[in-house]
Parts: structure tokens; C-alpha cells; sequence
């Protein structure tokens, strides 16, 4: 049998939420994990969109911000994020739109993988009958990581491409 990572998703409460934000400034790129806000790097205004998006997303798919997002959990240790967001329903149902980043120290190793997974099977107990991801056309390792998943992979002209998966 190949070796599973062992990865979990928690919930983002506020002590979750600053290890995330810890791991976000040492170990990933400002623009994997926040809107580019306030010119480059870290700075006052990404840190408060962070803050902000996570305590939104708190009260989940049904809640005001129609989000829910999770930290990723490593053999314990916070990895990354994944989150899920309500949109509005396609011709096969309800839908969703799905976000992941990973700390580097813990890619490459199937996490992003098993992370999906469990966000997949969160949206499939929400309901919903479709998840979309939207990435950019160079980020071969989030579309062999959608499409290992069963998404249909589709080039945009805005030089994203858009994963669609059905549940
Ligand atoms: C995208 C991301 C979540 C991937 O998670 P991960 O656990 O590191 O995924 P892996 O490195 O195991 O790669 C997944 C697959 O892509 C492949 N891959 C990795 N880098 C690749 C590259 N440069 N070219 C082609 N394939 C690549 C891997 O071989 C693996 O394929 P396999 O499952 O068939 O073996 C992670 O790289 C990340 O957090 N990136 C920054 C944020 C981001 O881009 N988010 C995605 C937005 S939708």
C-alpha cells in the first residue's frame, strides 16, 4: 500500500489562525496566500486581509461570507490552508470554489493531495455537486494535483486555467 501522509483538516480559531500566519511569512510567498495588497512582501494591509478572511470564514458555508476555511494539519504540525467558498449553483447543482496553499517545507510530499481529499469530501457532505479552482497556467503542480483529483482542466484568456470537479 503507498504511504498516506497523515493530514487533517481544524478548524481556524484565532490561536490556528496566528501559527498560519506565522507559517505563511516564513515559509511561503506573500502572493500564494493573500491578494497583492499594499505593494510587495508582507505588509500592514496583508496581514489584515489574512486576519479578516480567516474570522470571516469562521461561522462556514452558511454563514455571511459563504466560506469555510481549515487549517492543514501535518503529523500535527500547521502546513498550509484550504478553503471553500458557496457560489452560485451550475447546471449540475450547488457549486463551490476551492483554495489550498502549502507551507514549502511541506510540498512535495502528497499533502496538497490528501488536503483536497478531505476538502472534497467537506464539500460533498455541504452539498454541493460541483468544486471549481481556479489557477494560473504556469502552476503545473496545483493542475497535476487537481487533475490526480478528476478535475476537468480548462485554458482561460486571462492566462488562468479552471479545474472543475463533480462529486
Ligand atoms: C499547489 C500545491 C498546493 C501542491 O501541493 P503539493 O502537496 O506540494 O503537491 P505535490 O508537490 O505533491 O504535487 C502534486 C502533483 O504535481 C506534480 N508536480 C509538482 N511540480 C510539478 C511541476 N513543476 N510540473 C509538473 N508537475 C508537477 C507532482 O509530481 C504531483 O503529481 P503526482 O501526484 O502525479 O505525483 C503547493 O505547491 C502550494 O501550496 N503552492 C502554492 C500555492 C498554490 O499554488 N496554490 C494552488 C492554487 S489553486
Amino acid at each position: 500500500m503507498p504511504h498516506l501522509p497523515d493530514v487533517s483538516l481544524v478548524d481556524v480559531d484565532d490561536a490556528v489562525m496566528e501559527s498560519l500566519l506565522a507559517l505563511a511569512k516564513r515559509d511561503a510567498s506573500p502572493d500564494e496566500v493573500a491578494p497583492p495588497l499594499g505593494g510587495p512582501g508582507w505588509n500592514a494591509e496583508r496581514t489584515a486581509w489574512f486576519r479578516a478572511h480567516h474570522r470571516a470564514a469562521a461561522d462556514g458555508l452558511d454563514g455571511r461570507a459563504g466560506e469555510k476555511t481549515w487549517a492543514v494539519l501535518c503529523c500535527g504540525e500547521v502546513a498550509g490552508s484550504v478553503r471553500l467558498k458557496r457560489t452560485e449553483a451550475t447546471g449540475r447543482g450547488p457549486a463551490g470554489e476551492a483554495g489550498i496553499w502549502l507551507g514549502r517545507s511541506f510540498r512535495s510530499r502528497g499533502v496538497g493531495g490528501a488536503a483536497l481529499t478531505l476538502l472534497l469530501a467537506e464539500a460533498r457532505k455541504a452539498g454541493l455537486a460541483q468544486v471549481l479552482a481556479r489557477t494560473l497556467a504556469g502552476n503545473l503542480a496545483a493542475q497535476q494535483l487537481l487533475s490526480g483529483l478528476g478535475a476537468t482542466l480548462a485554458g482561460e484568456d486571462d492566462g488562468t486555467v479552471l479545474a472543475t470537479v463533480g462529486l
